[in-house]
């Protein structure tokens, strides 16, 4: 991918557990960026994992990789945020918010010690409040505060959709909004092949829709965590912001006022660029999709109100 910026493009990867050494390895083989730091409380894994991939780049390409600190943060365009503790079987992702919240702050003061320009994109669960929690501790624009929101749920969504209409997922438009978590909602009404409305069965719908939502615990109870998919959507979020592109993601933003909610993250549709969400793009949502919504944002600012930000 060519580098449309001016500088070598730096993304600085915070935990390199499954899903930040699988996002760190996916930007390293499709040479997303110049520079690819790995930084981890634990930096024998940090260390390993660049070893791992360096030892690789006979077969792959040009990225240059290391192990480093949050002084590497400096030059950084953008800082993924990976770390912490992922569910357990059985646990949902609200369960993580205070062993995850409360090693936050170390992360987020270390990061504007070093940078004050870049763009923070949190992968950490319970995604949404961690977001809402990156943008408080670190006084950057909410343009420049994003998480990855419903980009994994959508991707999921059309997957599934694709299967009961054997349609390739890439030409399936369908989105699930709100909490990356339980009480995310899918918005059928919006739901559309070419512009061209899906006809689904109310009980295809429900299943659908289900195993959307419950795709993560499933995973987890076969392997122990999820991490290809989220690193692909990461992926797809920074070569948006990268590229200037301006694609339309579904990721976890700042709300002001959007469908009756207000002073939350949740993942809507936003166009994504150079700057980070541009802008929110306004959905027409029916009666039943905008109470489920606004219940989705009231549960979060339920836990949000708990942390005593
Ligand atoms: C999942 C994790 C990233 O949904 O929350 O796979």
């Amino acid at each position: 991918m060519t580098n449309t910026t001016q500088h070598p493009t730096r993304v600085v990867v915070i935990g390199t557990g499954a899903v930040g050494a699988t996002t760190a390895y996916t930007l390293f083989l499709r040479e997303r960026v110049s520079e690819l730091v790995l930084i981890d409380a634990n930096h024998e894994k940090a260390l390993g994992e660049a070893l791992d991939m360096n030892h690789g780049l006979p077969f792959a390409g040009g990225v240059k990789l290391w192990a480093g600190d949050y002084s590497d943060c400096k030059d950084a365009d953008i800082i993924v945020i990976a770390a912490g503790s992922n569910q357990r079987p059985g646990e949902t992702r609200i369960d993580l918010l205070k062993r995850n919240a409360a090693i936050f702050d170390d992360i987020i003061s270390n990061i504007v010690k070093y940078n004050d320009h870049g763009i923070i994109l949190v992968a950490t669960n319970p995604v949404d409040i961690l977001s809402y929690v990156s943008l408080k501790k670190s006084g950057f624009p909410a343009n420049r505060v994003i998480g990855s929101g419903t980009l994994l749920d959508s991707a999921r969504f059309r997957y599934l959709i694709g299967q009961n209409k054997k349609i390739n997922p890439r030409s399936i438009h369908a989105h699930i909004v709100g909490e990356h978590g339980d009480s995310e909602l899918p918005l059928w009404s919006l739901a559309n092949v070419a512009g061209i409305d899906l006809e689904i069965s109310e009980e295809d719908k429900e299943d659908i829709f289900n195993r959307t939502k419950n795709a993560a615990y499933e995973i987890i109870n076969a392997k122990g965590s999820t991490s290809y998919a989220i690193a692909l959507a990461l992926d797809r979020i920074i070569v948006s912001i990268l590229q200037d592109e301006g694609s339309v993601l579904n990721v976890s933003t700042l709300l002001k006022d959007y469908n009756g909610v207000s002073d939350v993250y949740l993942g809507v549709p936003c166009i994504v660029d150079r700057s980070g969400v541009r802008e929110v793009l306004d959905i027409e949502l029916n009666e039943e999709e905008l109470e489920r919504f606004q219940a989705s944002a009231h549960k979060l600012k339920e836990q949000i109100a708990s942390l005593e930000l």
